[in-house]
């Protein structure tokens, strides 16, 4: 178990720290324009933690006898508070890039602008909501239905990707796609597994 979150901490710090390798060894495709590669870096690792714990649950239900998921599945609310980090990290980087906020109040309007804020906004009602505190004054079954909202988020996220410029439909193809296989067999193994006599 302690190893499961030490290896999750790490992949966090190194995700984290990961950027400043290609800026410290001079990179010049990065050193061109060093915000907007934060930017998107920092907004595709997002995108990848988030992935990661929305495919825990149908990985538990596929197998159910394997300590691996079982173990990774009890560091859930870790991978999705990463998840919230470095989606803050690339709003911050947004900022950045784009001189401030000011643009992004005149850009609000725009789908690929709107879906994003939508989608952190889902992110950080989640991550406030994530104390042990917070979960007793909820209540599990409210905490669970609220927390529900991240399908959501990766909906939107889905949209904000792939309106994206340079990497666009494709890109969300690679990255989504294994968790639409995961959710689908998922509910497959859910609804039409024979019940036990
Ligand atoms: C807070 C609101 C957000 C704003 C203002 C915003 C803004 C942006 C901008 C300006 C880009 C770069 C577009 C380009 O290079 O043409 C971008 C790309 C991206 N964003 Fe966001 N974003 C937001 C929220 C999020 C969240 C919450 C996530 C994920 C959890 C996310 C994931 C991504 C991804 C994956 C890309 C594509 C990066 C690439 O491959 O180049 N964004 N976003």
């Amino acid at each position: 178990m302690r190893v499961v979150k030490l290896l999750i901490w790490t992949i966090i710090a190194v995700g984290g720290l990961y950027p400043a390798y290609p800026l410290v060894m001079g990179d010049s495709t990065v050193l061109a324009d060093p915000a907007k590669y934060l930017l998107e870096y920092y907004g595709k690792t997002a995108t990848l933690f988030l992935i990661a714990v929305l495919s825990l649950s149908p990985l538990q239900t596929l197998f159910p006898k394997a300590a691996i998921v079982r173990n990774f599945n009890r560091h859930r609310r870790l991978i999705g508070v990463g998840a919230f980090f470095f989606a803050l990290t690339h709003l911050c980087f947004y900022a950045v890039y784009t001189g401030g906020l000011s643009g992004f109040f005149e850009d609000i309007g725009k789908p690929f602008i709107l879906s994003g804020v939508t989608a952190f906004a889902i992110l950080f009602v989640l991550a406030v909501t994530s104390a042990n505190r917070v979960i007793r004054r909820l209540g599990g079954k409210n905490w669970k239905r609220l927390h529900r909202l991240v399908y959501g988020a990766a909906v939107l996220l889905v949209f904000h990707q792939a309106l994206q410029e340079k990497a666009g439909a494709v890109q969300t193809v690679y990255f989504f796609a294994p968790l639409a296989v995961l959710q689908i067999l998922r509910i497959g193994r859910t609804y039409f597994q024979p019940k036990k006599a």
